[in-house]
Parts: structure tokens; sequence; C-alpha cells
């Protein structure tokens, strides 16, 4: 089980070794810290599996604000999230800039976690499916791929999808991708044990609950003794 903890826009360089020194997750489960950019390399120091929030498509280039995969490399950082849905809703990204991201960022020999998940409109509409599918369609089949579902209306919500609803959405996603899928979306020490216990949930991508440590290795050891 791979559990990662999405720190958003959260801890400075201060805070991240803080949170680090403190941090010992349980054996038999892989932890991976994704701090903002400019706490990655007080995170990688920790000698933790750390990956960044995102990351471009190019070597290198005029793309103001961006972070290209040979600098997360000499960084040390391991992997990249792409696609999260507040990248989606917030900055413009489309499936078109996900694929390019995660196809670059896996030649380079970056670990990915895409980020695919369904609006609340979209899953009243009925079209959580379809939505899944077209995400899902454009990413590369590739052994260092991970897919996180994580539905938008879950996200820093404290909803979470039910563990049959994550669980039919994963094996839908796992038909089409013979990849690992994390669920996402106010994963809480609370749930996810029953989350985490579904059969096609094999790991999970934690928000607000890995901002602290107690929590984050509760959220760890739930993976590690999966119910
Ligand atoms: P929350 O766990 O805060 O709902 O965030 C989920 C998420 O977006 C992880 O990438």
């Amino acid at each position: 089980m791979l559990v990662a903890g999405n720190w958003k826009m959260y801890k400075g360089p201060g805070e991240t070794r803080d949170f680090l020194a403190a941090f010992r997750p349980p054996d038999g489960v892989e932890a991976v810290i994704c701090p903002p950019f400019g706490s990655l390399g007080a995170a990688v120091a920790s000698g933790r599996t750390i990956f960044a929030q995102n990351v471009h498509w190019e070597d290198e280039g005029a793309f103001t604000g961006e972070v290209s995969t040979r600098i997360l490399l000499e960084l040390g950082v391991q992997g990249a999230i792409v696609g999260h849905s507040e990248r989606r809703q917030l900055f413009g990204e489309t499936d078109e800039t996900v694929r390019l991201r995660a196809e670059h960022a896996l030649e380079a020999g970056l670990r990915v976690i895409a980020c695919v998940g369904e609006l609340n409109e979209e899953r009243e509409r009925g079209e959580t499916e379809d939505v899944l599918r077209r995400q899902v369609s454009v990413l590369p089949e590739h052994e260092a791929l991970v897919v996180a579902y994580e539905p938008v209306w879950a996200i820093g919500t404290g909803k979470t999808a039910t563990p049959e609803q994550a669980q039919e959405a994963h094996a839908l996603i796992k038909s089409l991708l013979d990849v690992p899928v994390l669920y996402g979306g106010s994963v809480k020490p609370e749930n996810a044990p029953e989350l985490l216990g579904q059969p096609a949930v094999d790991g999970a991508l934690v928000g607000g609950a890995s901002l602290d440590v107690e929590s984050f290795t509760a959220i760890c050891q739930a993976a590690a003794t999966p119910s």
C-alpha cells in the first residue's frame, strides 16, 4: 500500500523539517510526502520518499512558475502528482496538459500520481463513469504510474465517498488501466480502515489529515494493517 500526503500550499522548510523529524511510518506501507516546491529540499534531506505536487513537460524554457523534471531529479525528488483537481479547477489544467505532464515525468524517470475524479454535478447527472473514462484514457500504462481517485465533492469537505462508491470507481479505473489506485478525499484516521479495506483500494492520497504527524501516521498504520 502507498499512502501519500499532499500538503498543498502548507508548511515551509522549517515546519517540513519538524514534521519529518517526528515522522516514523510503520513497516508494510510506503509513505510519500508531497510538500510545496519551496520545501522540497528540506524534505529530501530527511531521507524519506518525496514527490512534488506538479511538474512541467518541457526540460527547461520560459515557463514562469513551473518546475521541470530535471530540477526535481537534481533535488532528489522521486515523483510528482499531476492533474490534481485544484490544478484542473483553479489553474486551467486540462486532460491534455495532464497527459503531457504525466508522459514526460514518466519518461524522465519520475514516478507519477495522476489524479482523476468527478464533480458533484457530474455524479448527480450520472456521468461519473464517463468522466473517469475520459480522464483515464489520456494516461499511459506505465509501471511507475499510480492513479488517485479523488471525487471533487469529497476534497476538503469532510464528505467521503462510501467504501462502496470508492470500490466501484476504483474497479472501473483498474478495468481501464492496470495500475494501483489510491483513494483521496477527506481521508482521516477514522475512515481510513474501511476505505483501505476495499479490494480495489491500493492506498490513499491524503490532504488535510497529512499535515498532522499523528493523524498521518495513524492513516499509514491503517494501510499497513488492512482490515
Ligand atoms: P483532503 O484530504 O483535505 O480532503 O484533500 C484530499 C486531496 O486533495 C489530496 O490530494
